[in-house]
């Protein structure tokens, strides 16, 4: 798999070595961390590098079955920030990979996606049928990984399936960066006694998805023998606003004297975002192992002993 020290990918890789699955990982280290995989113990074929760097990826597909691609810079604000780098992250390494999975008899491969590719399509729930309205450059970069997914099942008869990701959150999550998830930066303020700040009124809403969920949807995107070369929605299948969520994590956290610090929107944000997950329950016998209160919970649970929470990490 690429990208297995990041947070989603580490999971995945997790439920993989679960599983009975041997597993390797190329990843650059550049968002993700080797204690990742540290911290879910087995044993990884860990290769240090980039999708750009022929040799290695070479190497990462040596004897390869299945792939899992979750190699990307996953932040629109970033990809707004520089939008090459996310270009050079998402667009190119996806085609690079593609291509060498096509050239090295790969059997498929799984695709990381983002629910950023509907953008501001007024209906809800979002289903994979609509018209992408990509808003930022990461969603655009994200979208073109689709169509080459498709693209190489239709053309080349390399099996690809595209997970369209809702807003993941969980364990492993980095809350360090300004571009950080979300609900990692909510959790990492309120247990550090820091104000969580807002971007824009905070009624804009998002589908939050436990990552257990996300990566037994991976799991089963590999056995199916249903959506191959389709774009399929991974989500909890419910709306949450950045008010409402900040209210459960102070209940959750007790620090109910929080006060949220508002600021201008940011470039390229979406407003309303919900997934329609008839087609993931279809293809891929999707259900919510975890809900947003539990997952949220465990979150918690984890980042108090993580080394996030210990002073200078
Ligand atoms: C987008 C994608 C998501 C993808 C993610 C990164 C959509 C709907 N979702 O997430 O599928 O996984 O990129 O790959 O496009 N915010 C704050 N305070 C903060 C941080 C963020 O208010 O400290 C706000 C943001 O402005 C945004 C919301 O919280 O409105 C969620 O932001 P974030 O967690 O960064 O994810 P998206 O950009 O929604």
């Amino acid at each position: 798999m690429t990208g297995g020290a990041g947070f989603v990918g580490s999971h995945i890789a997790a439920a993989l070595l679960e599983s009975g699955a041997r597993v390797r990982v190329i990843d650059d280290l550049s968002t993700g961390h080797r204690e990742n995989l540290d911290e879910i113990g087995g044993s990884i074929d860990f290769i240090e590098g980039s999708l750009a760097d022929e040799g290695a990826l070479r190497r990462a597909l040596e004897d390869v079955e299945l792939v899992f691609h979750e190699a990307a810079i996953p932040s629109v604000p970033r990809s707004v920030a520089d939008p090459r780098a996310t270009h050079v992250a998402c667009v190119d390494a996806t085609f690079e990979l593609l291509l060498a999975a096509k050239e090295r008899g790969v059997r498929r491969v799984i695709y990381a996606a983002s629910s950023s590719a509907y953008g501001d399509q007024p209906v809800l729930p979002k289903v994979e049928e609509m018209r992408p309205d990509p808003l930022s450059p990461y969603a655009v970069a994200k979208l073109v990984g689709e169509y080459y997914c498709r693209v190489f099942t239709r053309v080349y008869g390399l099996e690809t399936l595209a997970l369209r990701y809702f807003n993941v959150f969980g364990p492993r999550q980095d809350p360090t960066s300004q571009y950080s998830g979300v609900i990692s930066r909510f959790i990492a303020a309120l247990l550090m006694g820091e104000t969580p700040v807002i971007f824009g009124d905070g009624e804009q809403s998002r589908d939050f998805t436990y990552v257990a969920n996300v990566a037994r949807a991976n799991l089963n995107a590999a056995e199916t023998t249903q959506g191959i070369g389709q774009v399929i929605n991974v989500a909890n299948g419910e709306r949450t606003t950045l008010n409402e969520l900040l209210e459960i994590l102070k209940r959750l956290t007790g620090r109910a004297d929080a006060q949220a610090d508002y600021r201008e929107p940011r470039a390229g944000d979406v407003r309303d975002s919900q997934a329609d997950n008839r087609l993931a329950k279809e293809a891929l016998n999707y259900q919510t192992l975890v809900g947003l209160e539990e997952g949220l919970q465990r979150t918690i649970d984890w980042w108090k002993q993580s080394r996030y929470a210990q002073p200078n990490a």
